[in-house]
């Protein structure tokens, strides 16, 4: 365990207790049916996974889940604070909330996560949103209990959104979103300061979960019938970077893949600075990994990459993504990558293409640059316009989109193996991914869900491929 970052044992109790206390509250306020929360997670998959503790604890405390604001006894939004847009979306939900509360005052609502993390946030929502019964930031939301006991008994808001290096909070309950598909956390926080993110200011220091913890944990995931394991982090390959080598990332990976039983592991996010050589031949050797490696590049131009304080540059990423397909001629590769930085030049950007163009991305996640208040790009002198940025924009996700119609047409007639999530919008119709993240419908039987089966793709679109169950 790594002490520096774990909360005591006493405090952790004491939120046992005030669970209890909640318990007895709500019994006796809804002694017909137990009250009903709706929680709404924003964000990335790690927030996905503190929503699911967060659920764990409410769900201790007697609450059921239902998934319409309207009906809920409690609102928890769990918020991000990525980019600009991301926020606004909150506000305007939060905001929704108000008259839905004027029918139903004593409906509890309560705000936490990245966004509430920062103070000018807090202080906002303390100043415009009065209906807002709580408001905590990350690094407190294992004492929800206590935040619930307060709103629930004293009437009074809570808002704490205490700012620390982080902490590593184990054994919490956990309700989870899947029953096949499962979020396991490996590591918190980011010490990578890249000048456009918020991040490491909201989620504080890197740390990472015990390797033994980490390893119990999917393997009673397997166990319990679980068919793919996401292992998360900001920047995994930092995972346990100050012990030696067999407690790090590529050992954990491999030491997950040598679990028994049916399931695939995937991880995110790699960060190309810290990606070896070893964790890709990790990935070759097992085929419990799935051959889908997510390795955000942000910009193909070394001076914005140096602007953007990424520390590697073309060269070392591009010298990795070889390796990797000499490896893995079938690697599925994704990215995250940023349109418009503060001083990007068009000239500049048509590097990124030519990256794109060189890696053939399965697929992207495209953003333009956000300005987040307290970040060191926030006062970088950002001259191009917004709808200048928007045309780049347009021309990157149209070389893309050309680019995954090429990789989707190279898959008809194949067949894969993929893990089926569920059913498509169309009648009888199931929607699949491949381990390398490409969706897949194909006509079959609800049975079949969250099982492994092989489809022969028999016609491919961009974003989507169809094709026939083989079995
Ligand atoms: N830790 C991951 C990224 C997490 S954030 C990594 O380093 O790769 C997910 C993505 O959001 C980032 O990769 C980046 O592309 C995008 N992003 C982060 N801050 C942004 C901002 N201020 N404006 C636009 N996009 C941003
Ligand atoms: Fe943000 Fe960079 Fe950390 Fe990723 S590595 S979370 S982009 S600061
Ligand atoms: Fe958003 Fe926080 Fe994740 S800012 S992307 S929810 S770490």
């Amino acid at each position: 365990m790594n002490d520096k970052f774990s909360v005591p044992e006493a405090e952790l109790a004491r939120q046992r207790e005030y669970t209890e206390l909640v318990r007895t509250v709500l019994s006796s306020r809804f002694p017909d049916k137990p009250p009903k929360a709706f929680v709404h997670t924003y964000g990335c998959q790690g927030n996905v996974a503190d929503g699911e503790r967060l659920q764990g604890i409410l769900a201790e405390m007697g609450y059921e889940f239902t998934d319409s604001p309207e009906k809920a006894d409690l609102v928890l939004y769990n918020t991000c604070a990525i980019r600009e847009h991301a926020e606004d979306r909150v506000f305007g939900n939060a905001g929704a909330l108000k008259p839905i509360k004027k029918l139903k005052p004593d409906m509890i609502i309560a705000l936490c996560g990245c966004m509430t993390q920062q103070a000018s946030v807090a202080e906002r929502l303390k100043r415009s949103f009065p209906f807002v019964d709580i408001v905590f930031g990350t690094h407190v939301s294992y004492k929800l209990p206590e935040f619930i006991y307060c709103a629930l008994c004293t009437g009074k808001r809570v808002i704490d959104v205490t700012d620390s290096e982080g902490n590593i909070v184990e054994g919490l309950p956990i309700k989870r979103d899947g029953t096949f598909k499962a979020w396991v956390p490996i590591m918190y926080g980011c010490n990578n300061f890249c000048s456009y993110c918020i991040v490491p200011y909201v989620r504080g220091r890197e740390r990472s979960r015990d390797f033994d913890t980490v390893l119990d944990e999917v393997r009673e995931l397997v166990q319990r019938g679980y068919k793919e394991i996401t292992l998360l982090g900001q920047n995994v390959n930092s995972y346990n970077k100050d012990l030696p080598e067999e407690k790090r990332f590529p050992a954990l990976l491999k030491a997950i893949s040598e679990i028994d039983g049916d399931f695939i592991v995937r991880f995110m996010t790699s960060h190309p600075r810290d990606c070896t050589k070893e964790l890709l031949d990790v990935m070759a050797s097992s085929d419990k990994i799935a051959k889908h490696l997510h390795l955000p590049f942000q910009s193909g131009n070394d001076r914005v990459l140096k602007e953007m304080n990424r520390h590697y540059d073309r060269k070392k990423y591009l010298e990795l993504i070889d390796y990797a397909y000499s490896l893995m001629p079938e690697l599925s590769v994704t990215s995250d990558v940023i349109v418009g930085f503060p001083g990007e030049t068009y000239e500049e950007f048509r590097d990124t293409l030519s990256l794109i163009e060189k890696v053939k991305y399965t697929s992207l996640f495209t953003f333009i640059f956000s300005p987040r208040p307290g970040t060191k790009a926030y006062d970088m002198y950002d001259p191009v316009p917004r709808e200048e940025k928007g045309r780049w924009f347009k021309e990157l996700t149209d070389l893309q989109e050309s680019i995954a119609r090429k990789r989707t047409a190279a898959m008809k007639g194949r067949s894969y193996r993929v893990l089926v999530e569920g059913r498509s919008k169309a009648d009888g119709v199931l929607s699949a991914r491949t381990e390398g993240n490409v969706i897949i419908e194909f006509k079959g039987d609800e049975s079949l869900i969250g099982s492994f089966v092989t489809v022969e793709v028999t016609e491919p679109k961009t974003w989507v491929v169809y094709g026939e169950y083989k079995g």
